[in-house]
């Protein structure tokens, strides 16, 4: 058992959670409507990788959401920090340590698809590893082959879309595409990513899945549209348009993932 999985155990008590989730550039908002049971900021969990990016918190947060208990993670390690994939590999596999079977993660995207405008939410079908990294690269034994064939469970998803109609909040399907970053795209990169059969591109939650999968966690994935990609309006792009519009189409994503839990989606 990893120290954080042990530190983690003691905190958590005796209910485990029926999902981790982790939360996006801007998405925090989920947290907001948690009845909190713990905050644990990130630098007091032993391997948690401390995450500077401004707008993520970089904190656990155990409750109960949606009538279930869950555990947070606000805030998290992307490639682009630090050029190391697997920056999240603690996290996901305390999550694993810990016995919670799902894990929901949810990202900021730009999307390259004039009929996906800012605000929506889209539920990730599939995704596309551009960047060319894996987290999984330097992992010895042959669980290492890890099948993607299925990456985002089919159950899950549905689970997701149906918390949507019940609160008839419309949302997308897609292709995320994952870019490195940090830098944004060019233009004729988003024409690529559109050529090449994305939906939205983005610069997280493809390593995660990867690990995720390696763990043998069942995973669900949301994109917020928080810009069209480059070029398709003629604005630049910044972060702070990101740390913007997350929370606007976050507040819906947020509604839904609550109705999800309380639909029982997430129960073994
Ligand atoms: N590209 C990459 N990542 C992003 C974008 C984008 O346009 N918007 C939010 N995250």
């Amino acid at each position: 058992m990893s120290p954080a999985t042990d530190f983690l155990k003691d905190r958590i008590g005796g209910e485990t959670p029926v999902a981790a989730m982790v939360l996006g550039s801007g998405l925090g908002d989920l947290t907001a409507r948690v009845a909190v049971a713990a905050r644990i900021p990130f630098a007091e969990i032993p391997g948690f990788p401390v995450s500077a990016v401004s707008g993520h918190a970089g904190e656990v947060v155990l409750g109960r959401l949606g009538g279930r208990s869950v555990m947070i993670v606000s805030g998290r390690a992307h490639y682009y920090e630090s050029g190391d994939a697997a920056a999240m590999r603690p996290v996901i596999e305390a999550i694993a340590g810990l016995g919670i079977g799902r894990l929901l993660l949810t990202n900021s995207a730009g999307s390259v698809r004039a009929d996906i405008p800012p605000g929506s939410v889209m539920i990730i079908e599939d995704h596309i590893a551009f960047s060319g990294m894996n987290p999984l690269i330097g992992e010895a034994s042959d669980s290492r082959f890890v099948g993607m064939t299925r990456a985002y469970d089919e159950g899950l998803r549905a689970g997701l879309a149906a918390a949507a109609t019940t609160l008839g909040e419309p949302v997308f399907g897609g292709v995320y595409m994952w870019f490195s970053g940090p830098s944004f795209e060019t233009p004729a990169e988003i024409r690529m990513a559109c050529i090449l059969g994305a939906d939205a591109v983005g610069m997280s939650t493809v390593p995660e899945t990867i690990l995720a999968r390696f763990f043998g966690l069942k995973v669900v994935a949301a994109s917020v549209i928080t810009n069209f990609g480059a070029g398709m309006t003629g604005a630049e792009l910044s972060h702070d348009e990101t740390k913007e519009m997350a929370p606007k189409g976050g507040a819906r994503l947020s509604r839904i993932v609550e109705a999800m839990l309380a639909e029982g989606a997430f129960d073994a």
